[in-house]
């Protein structure tokens, strides 16, 4: 059945992937972003994608009388919540912002979801709650560590969705831990789409793919792992992107919460995505291993057990995919603003 769901951050890189899925399954649904982090032209490219029309607020989480004149011009069954500052090193030069943004930004909109009665709310969650886990491939179960303020606001985050559950039955989240999100629409008009140098590995590697960057810096060799660089879960953001149209129907489904991970359950080593991309890209990526980046894990997979159990949800797409369609998306430059 239809919901009406506000998606805020819909306008971002993962927000804008499930706008598409969500739309798709028949959803109606509402994108709330500030564009701090996001470009104007995505909601003619979702129109696109979608044949439907799209509607965008711009608007700021943190705006308690924007949030309420939104809730108080229709009736959202639910949230989907992305919007939030992810930069780790930024994280760690400018907590208060990330604090602000992230747990002030989630308080405000719970408490406009409170008053218009509205008690569902999808919450991206991320592996980095884990911090360096005991256990690889990770369970729910590992403990919470933070290796940053931006995986403390996530561990934040949950844990005050957790007492709010508590407080009244009415409300439902559906918590998802995201691995590492990576590829772009298979339609090439939406992707990610950094504004700086990129601190990720898969939007590092794409620049250097276009030649606007000169080579990759492999941040150590000398791991515990099969090559010895780092080894990641990634997971296409298309197939994140319908981990959270699964999420919503389940908690709509059951009235009850959840909290799993999203992520394919097998790692990639960083000269493995590389390659990868070399293969996609049809271009040589000259690369140079450097000195280990600090704060770094080894080793980030995702027990993805749970995830198949309570949503029934499996990956579909391979690093094969994902590394073509991030390379269709980086070389629309023609259509980009
Ligand atoms: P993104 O920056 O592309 O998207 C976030 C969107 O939120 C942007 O469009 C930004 O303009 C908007 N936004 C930020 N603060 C806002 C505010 N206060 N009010 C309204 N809009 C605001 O990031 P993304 O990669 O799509 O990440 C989406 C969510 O997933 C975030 O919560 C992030 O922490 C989480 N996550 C991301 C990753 C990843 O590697 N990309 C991994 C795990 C979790
Ligand atoms: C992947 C691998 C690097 C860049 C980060 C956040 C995490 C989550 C996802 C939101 C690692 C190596 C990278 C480069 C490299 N975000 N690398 N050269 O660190 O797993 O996770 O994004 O929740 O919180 O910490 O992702 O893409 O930065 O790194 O060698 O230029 O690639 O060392 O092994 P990471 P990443």
């Amino acid at each position: 059945m239809t919901k009406r769901i506000l998606l805020t951050g819909g306008a971002g890189y993962i927000g804008s992937h499930t706008y598409v899925a969500l739309v798709e399954a028949g959803h109606d649904v509402v994108i709330l972003d500030n564009f701090c982090n996001a470009r104007r032209n995505v909601a003619e490219r979702l129109e696109r994608i979608t044949g439907r029309p799209v509607r965008v607020i711009e608007g700021d989480t943190r705006d308690a009388g924007k949030l309420a004149q939104v809730f108080g011009a229709e009736d959202f069954d639910a949230v989907v919540h992305f919007a939030a500052l992810k930069a780790v090193g930024d994280s760690v030069a400018r907590p208060l912002e990330y604090f602000d943004c992230n747990i002030g930004g989630l308080t405000t909109l719970l408490q406009a979801m409170d008053k218009a009665g509205c008690r569902k709310l999808v919450f991206s969650s991320s592996a980095t709650v884990y911090g360096i886990p005991d256990e690889t491939p990770t369970p729910e179960t590992a403990e919470f560590r933070a290796m940053n303020p931006y995986g403390q606001t996530k561990i934040l985050g949950e844990q005050m969705l957790d007492w709010l559950a508590r407080s009244n039955p009415d409300w439902a989240f559906g918590v998802l831990r995201y691995f590492n999100p990576a590829g772009a629409h298979a339609s090439g008009l939406i992707g990610e789409d950094p504004n700086d140098i990129p601190n990720n590995l898969m939007p590092f590697v794409a620049k250097v793919a276009t030649g606007e960057l000169p080579k990759i810096a492999v941040f150590g060799d000398d791991y515990d792992t099969p090559d010895g660089t780092g080894v990641r879960d990634y997971i296409h953001v298309e197939d994140l992107a319908r981990g959270h149209v699964l999420s919503l129907e389940k908690l709509f489904e059951t009235g009850r919460g959840h909290c799993v991970n999203l992520g394919t359950g097998r790692g990639y080593s960083v000269l493995e995505v590389i390659a990868a991309y070399q293969r996609a890209s049809n271009r040589a990526l000259p690369y140079e291993i450097t000195a280990r980046r600090p704060g770094d894990v080894p080793v980030y997979v995702a027990r993805a057990d749970k995830a198949a159990e309570v949503l029934g949800f499996r990956t579909e797409k391979t690093l094969d995919e994902m590394c073509a369609s991030s390379w269709k998306w980086v070389c629309n430059d023609g259509i980009r603003e």
